[in-house]
């Protein structure tokens, strides 16, 4: 039977070896395979590794058809199997559909704009704490710095009190267990009794039972923890029951692994990227010092308006997106154009040769965080920047990482200035990892700065500040980019309410134009970019 001109199967690689396919070239370096395969065959090809039949898709309609087709279509679960016996039997990508909806919707409270006012103060005193003793200047790596410092944040807001302070030295071998148990051989034998395995799960069970110990401590006081993991501890399903033990430990797990090595290396990344590029280097600080000085106050609020370092983050993820690949397994037939993808094969998505399309990022290598000014607006086409992925399966964690890597700054470099170590060109991401992330050694140099004064309270190039004369405007949801993340009605509750379960409701269609700044601020720090003002 000839296939029809609109149902055609992608095309193949040439070059694959019996067994392997092409294991060994896209082993050696992933990037440069995929940035391959889209030369030879465009935005949507197939290769092979060992049996499975992999397609690509690349650029920004390649992944909107990947990340808007429903979970019954391209299953996320078959993909993450590997953390099965971490996370645990039964959580999240090992649940039932239906319950693993209901956990990673129970992680939103958790990463909502409410409780990220508390965590902001959290990270502050930790960024001080991590460099008191960094005297006047020195040498460090500043991977290793930012992954120590990250486990301290996440642990602290995400776990508690009794983790970051307690159980701080057991609580590092654990996961250090638990983080040595994603070995190559637990994708293909996950439960293959070799030491590293074994000591994955043993940490495992002694994780929850202190969880389990924590949670008969709490219930006992009378007054309530404001971390997550009380929020977890709080939270019930549709049917009223609550997390047990052994779910709330594998969901406190797995937001710290999703959002662990991304942060530590995106932040790791800024410091790099920056220093080798001295003229951003000084708008950042310009920026910073404008807004706190030596020791004006970080809040949330002041975090929220910094656009001159978030484009520097928007950059620097463009060109070092840690999750360099998304895989899904296809469980019904998906078409793409004219293509049909079967049901078996696996397709994939690769943020980091969708960011480097010349057409859409001009000269792509460069380092141009102006790319992503109001002017210039190089990621205006939707899903053309990916780095959190898209859909109702985007990066959760996206405003508590943005966050982070703000308050860690706004920190860090009013205290020091940075300088490379080795050449500029010796800083290269490394591919052995799963989250990628610049190769060790990353040692960079830090001098101390002087007094900076603070001479302004708030930055004026934002959304919000725009002045607009008309009377009144419409507001346009896309519903399946929505998670619920509530800063919407953390900006307009006259416009938007989000109740318990995350699910959004439109109070007015078309407000009145006295509420236009705060629709504008609502859809500026909507996480998933989901709302859009339309004034006509
Ligand atoms: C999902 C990137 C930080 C929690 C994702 C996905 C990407 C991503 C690409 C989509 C995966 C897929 O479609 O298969 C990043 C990057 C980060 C970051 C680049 C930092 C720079 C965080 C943080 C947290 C977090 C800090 C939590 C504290 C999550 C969760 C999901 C997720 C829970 C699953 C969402 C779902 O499937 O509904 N992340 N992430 N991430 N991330 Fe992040």
């Amino acid at each position: 039977e000839q296939p029809s001109p609109t149902n055609k199967e992608p095309e193949k690689m040439p070059g694959g070896l019996p067994l392997i396919g092409h294991m060994l070239k896209f082993g050696k370096n992933p990037f440069d395979y995929m940035t391959l395969l889209r030369s030879k065959l465009g935005e949507i090809g197939e290769f092979r590794l060992f049996h499975q039949q992999m397609v690509l898709l690349t650029g920004p309609e390649g992944n909107e058809a990947f990340f808007r087709a429903p979970d019954d279509q391209l299953d996320q679960n078959e993909a993450y199997k590997v953390m099965t016996p971490i996370f645990g039997k039964g959580v999240v990508f090992d649940a039932p559909p239906h319950i693993k909806d209901q956990q990673l919707k129970m992680l939103m409270p958790v990463l909502r704009d409410k409780p990220m006012r508390t965590y902001s103060k959290v990270i502050v005193q930790e960024v001080e704490e991590a460099i008191k003793d960094w005297g006047d200047s020195g040498e460090v790596d500043i991977l290793e710095f930012m992954k120590q410092l990250t486990i301290y944040t996440s642990s602290h807001c995400l776990l508690g009190n009794e983790f970051r302070y307690e159980l701080n030295e057991e609580f590092a071998h654990l996961y250090h267990d638990l983080e040595n148990g994603m070995h190559p051989l637990a994708f293909i034998f996950p439960y293959l009794p070799i030491p590293i395995l074994r000591r994955r799960d043993k940490a495992r069970v002694r994780l929850q039972e202190l969880v389990t110990a924590i949670i008969e401590k709490r219930a006992q006081k009378t007054e309530k923890s404001d971390d997550a993991f009380q929020m977890l501890i709080d939270v019930r399903y549709d049917d009223g029951s609550p997390l047990s033990p052994h779910e709330i430990t594998g969901l406190l797990i797995g937001t710290l692994f999703a959002g662990h090595h991304t942060t530590a290396g995106t932040a790791a990344w800024i410091t790099l990227e920056l220093a080798r590029n001295p003229k951003y280097m000084d708008k950042v600080l310009q920026e910073f010092d404008t807004l706190y000085g030596h020791e004006g106050e970080v809040t949330f609020q002041s975090l929220r308006e910094i656009p001159v370092f978030e484009r520097v983050i928007k950059e620097v993820l463009r060109l070092h997106p840690p999750l360099i690949f998304l895989i899904r397994k296809v469980a019904k037939d998906l078409k793409f154009k004219d293509y049909i993808i079967k049901a078996g094969k696996y397709v994939c998505v690769s943020p980091r040769v969708s960011h480097r399309i010349p057409e859409i990022f001009p000269d792509p290598e460069k380092f141009d965080p102006e790319r992503f000014t109001k002017e210039r607006q190089e990621d205006a086409i939707p899903f053309s920047w990916v780095a959190f992925g898209g859909g109702r399966h985007k990066c959760s964690g996206n405003a508590f990482a943005m966050l982070q890597l703000k308050a860690i700054y706004a920190i860090l470099l009013r205290r020091y200035k940075f300088e490379l170590v080795g050449t500029p060109e010796s800083y290269q991401d490394d591919y052995k990892q799963m989250v990628v992330q610049p190769g060790s050694p990353c040692m960079v140099r830090y001098t101390k700065r002087g007094n900076i004064k603070q001479t302004a309270t708030a930055s004026k190039d934002t959304v919000a500040n725009t002045v607009t004369k008309l009377n009144c405007f419409k507001i346009d949801i896309d519903m399946d980019l929505c998670q619920g993340h509530a800063n919407c009605m953390a900006e307009a509750p006259e416009i938007f309410q989000v109740d318990d379960k995350g699910k959004l409701s439109i109070l007015q269609d078309t407000p009145n134009n006295t509420l236009l700044k705060k629709a504008q601020a609502a859809a500026e720090y909507c996480p998933t970019s989901a709302i859009k003002i339309i004034q006509d």
